[in-house]
């Protein structure tokens, strides 16, 4: 028997709900066909976006959407993409499989898609191959009301009021595809770049994200605040409100990845252990940044994170094309209950990426659309956002098939809602063991429970022919004790309960 124990009356930190973000580049079947069919598409849509995919974004209450990229946005020049649509430059996407970019999808039809979201935008500008210039007069374009060159040039493109923009990357991926910089080189280039992100509306602040490290970069963090982290400005937080990481889980490294459907009981375990280094990646990262910002002002921002696997036979290698299975349940429950737990620093993370991309929650051939396995943990752990995250911990106990590879067999996070409902979200990593939970509410009277589970065998995915093999269901196996509640979880599986 495994206790849980829960302190409630123990607050932690805030749950922000961009934690539960998403990702969105002009890479394959993501932009173009999974989300933008345009407006004359036989597929059913609204302003050129499929109505399927808005409508399943909206359920899982979708709070923040990251665009144009990726490697993509070093790459992309934003007037590319405006104005009529005939006219917009055709140009060729190197990073993704060499493919023509028509830039019918631009900063415009991003904010119409935002729009119909309901969701915060975060745009991410280009550092490594854009001038100063290019990027100043973007967010002038995007969120200056009143007389000016791109004010006015937005009016002419349609758009007489200003855009709000929450969020702004300022490059991406900078040690690598964003131009190859080394730390001290790019936290100039920052410096220079962020003080021409101006705030045009003194009501709504834009939040800048300085490129953060790969991996276990230490050494591009520390260098980066170095550099970056201004102790002698009272508002440090005008100069840098985030700091980003990047973590994809590739079972068997990043050169050859491995399959996203055929691996065996070694390759589960050493995938989840894989992603349960995200727990040792934010805390070394996060020491470093407490040693310049200890009153933690500055985010950490996870702003892609997800499994990459190798591409489904037969599609472009550069489309970054996979199914999605039980193992990826697994490692979106593990991974998001890790954020919960270091919310204190985490406050926006997105997974890459939202449709027909590596670890996405949505896919798509032609009018049909699919939820996957990642969707349905995402519905479940919606309830989190703009949570706080409260005192809990779990007995767990190693397993999995070698030494190398141990994980424990369960991972939890608690938090309580504006109405004071308890959300569990608890993962089993077995394979093949239930486990039996006692949970302990310290202080704290149950009156009634509700459950959710993601469940089945680890390969189970859902296909355009059967796509409701894995989906949400009632979990309805909970039994209320003198002490808080007794259930037994079952192997390969993701929970949630709703305790009042
Ligand atoms: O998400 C796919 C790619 O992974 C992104 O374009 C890049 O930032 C990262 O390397």
């Amino acid at each position: 028997m495994a206790r849980l124990v829960i302190n409630a009356n123990k607050k932690v930190s805030k749950i922000h709900k961009e934690i539960y973000g998403h990702f969105s580049e002009h890479l394959g079947r993501c932009i173009y066909e999974g989300i933008y069919v345009g407006e004359d598409s036989p597929i059913e849509n609204v302003n050129g976006m499929r109505t399927d995919v808005v409508e399943a974004l909206k359920e899982i209450w979708i709070p923040v959407l990251r665009w144009p990229g990726g490697c993509f946005a070093d790459e992309y020049h934003w007037m590319d993409g405006i104005g009529p649509k005939e006219n917009r430059k055709k140009i060729i996407n190197t990073h993704w499989g060499g493919v023509v970019e028509d830039n019918s999808f631009g900063t415009h039809e991003y904010f119409e898609l935002c729009r119909q979201l309901g969701c915060e935008t975060y745009v991410n500008g280009n550092l490594g191959s854009g001038t100063v210039q290019e990027m100043s007069e973007w967010v002038e374009y995007m969120t200056f009301q009143g007389v000016s060159p791109m004010a006015e040039l937005r009016a002419k493109n349609g758009h007489d009021d200003p855009w709000k923009v929450d969020f702004f990357g300022v490059g991406n991926e900078n040690w690598g595809c964003g131009g190859n910089m080394n730390p001290d080189f790019y936290a100039n280039e920052y410096r220079r770049y962020q003080t021409y992100v101006r705030d045009y509306n003194s009501d709504h602040k834009i939040q800048k994200i300085c490129c953060g490290a790969n991996v276990d970069d230490y050494e591009w963090t520390r260098e980066v605040l170095k550099t970056c982290f201004n102790h002698s400005l009272p508002q440090h937080h005008g100069f840098m409100d985030g700091l980003s990481l990047h973590y994809y889980v590739h079972p068997e490294g990043w050169e050859i990845k491995g399959s996203a459907t055929d691996f065996d009981d070694k390759v589960w375990y050493k995938t989840l252990n894989k992603a349960l280094f995200m727990d040792e990646l934010i805390s070394r990262h996060a020491t470093i940044m407490d040693e310049y910002d200890p009153k933690k002002e500055i985010a950490m921002i996870v702003d892609e994170w997800g499994t990459w696997f190798t591409v489904e036979p037969g599609t472009n290698p550069g489309f970054l094309y996979q199914q999605n299975t039980m193992r990826d349940a697994l490692v979106a429950g593990i991974t998001l209950n890790i954020f919960n737990k270091h919310s204190d620093r985490v406050r926006m993370a997105n997974l890459a990426q939202m449709v027909n991309v590596l670890q996405a929650v949505l896919l798509t051939e032609g009018e049909k659309m699919l939820k996957t396995p990642t969707y349905h943990v995402f519905d479940m752990y919606k309830y989190h956002q703009e949570g706080m995250l409260v005192d809990s911990c779990i007995d767990t106990e190693t397993i999995g098939v070698e030494e190398e590879y141990p994980v424990p067999n369960l991972t939890e996070s608690v938090s309580v809602d504006k109405d004071g409902v308890l959300h569990i979200t608890i993962t089993n990593l077995s394979l093949e063991e239930n486990y039996e939970i006692d949970g302990v509410l310290l202080d704290q009277d149950v009156e009634s429970v509700t459950g959710e589970i993601v469940v089945n065998e680890m390969h189970a995915m859902n296909t355009f022919e059967a796509p409701e093999t894995v989906r949400k269901e009632v979990f309805d196996q909970v039994t209320i004790t003198d002490k808080g509640l007794k259930f037994t979880i079952p192997a390969c599986s993701v929970v949630h309960l709703a305790v009042k």
